[in-house]
This record gives C-alpha cells, structure tokens and sequence, in this order.
C-alpha cells in the first residue's frame, strides 16, 4: 500500500482583521472544537489552542492585518500564521518573555504581558519565525501528532 501519511486531512484559511479584538479568540476556538471531532489528543489540541490564540490576538494588536493557515496531516499538523505590517526589527529580543511594544489602550484590554511569541514557541514542537521591516512577519508552528 502506498504511504498515506502526507496526506492532507484538512485545510482551512482564515484571516484576522486589525484591531478586532471583538472577533479576537475565534478562529482558536473553532480549531480546538475541530481537533477534537478529529480525535486529536487532548494535550496537543491544548498547546495548539493556546498558540493560535496568540497569533490570533497578535494579528489584532501588532499588524495591519494578516492570515491563519492549518494544515492537519495524520501525523503532525502545520499553523501558517502570516501578516502585513510593520514586521519585527529584533527578533531575539521580541521572543523575551516581558517584552512588549503593546500600547496603553490594548493593555487596557490585558493584553500586552509580552508573553505570546514565548508562548507559540513553548506550546509547539517546531517553532520559525521570518519578519521583514516594513512589510510583514511570517509565523510557522508545527505540532507532532505521534511519537
Ligand atoms: N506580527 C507582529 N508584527 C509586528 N510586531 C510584532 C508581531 N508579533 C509580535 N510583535 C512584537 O513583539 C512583541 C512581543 O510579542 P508578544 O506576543 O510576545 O507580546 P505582546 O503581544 O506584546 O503581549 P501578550 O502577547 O503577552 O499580550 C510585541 O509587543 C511587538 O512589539
Ligand atoms: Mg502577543
């Protein structure tokens, strides 16, 4: 039998609009409703939910407005999570826990802890960050499925 395992079991695109933090937490949410309907073990769909909630609420507060992508493969899933925006001019120093460019009003809203890239980066089994001045960040996460 031919190997099935880079079979794609689903693909979903979706995007997140600047500032809205009124729709902020949707699109994790409805990846942890269907991971679960997959059977994805629980643990997984946890890091997974806490990660894509970070990049979700970021696209929100730090871009002019971006993308998420998930692919589930039978045997590790990919969270693709792009934007449009002013891009990272230090990365290192961006993925310090407590750093935070967050601006008063969206701390206002408990956000801005400086605790999300740090977050995405422990919640994941790979972790690769790209960002270019002036144009955008390029987030890819992958989440082992067996081990
Ligand atoms: N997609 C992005 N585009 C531009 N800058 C970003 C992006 N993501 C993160 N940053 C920068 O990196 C900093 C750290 O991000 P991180 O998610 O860790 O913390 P935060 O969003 O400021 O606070 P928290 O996530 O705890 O609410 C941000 O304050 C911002 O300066
Ligand atoms: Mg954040």
């Amino acid at each position: 039998m031919e190997r099935t395992e880079k079979e794609t079991t689903y693909q979903e695109t979706r995007r997140v609009q600047k500032g809205d933090f009124a729709a902020a937490g949707q699109i994790s949410a409805s990846y942890k409703n269907m991971l679960k309907r997959l059977g994805v073990d629980s643990k997984v769909v946890r890091r997974l939910a806490i990660a894509s909630y970070e990049a979700e609420i970021n696209l929100a507060i730090h871009t002019l407005g971006g993308s998420m992508t998930i692919i589930v493969y039978p045997d590790h899933i990919f969270l693709v999570v792009e934007d449009t925006g002013p891009g990272i001019a230090d990365i290192a120093l961006a993925m310090q826990e407590g750093y935070s460019t967050a601006p008063e009003e969206v701390r206002m809203l408990g956000f801005g802890a400086g605790m999300g890239l740090p977050n995405m980066k422990r919640c994941s089994d790979t972790f690769e960050i790209t960002s270019e001045l002036g144009s955008g960040t390029t987030i890819r996460m992958g989440f082992n499925l067996l081990n």
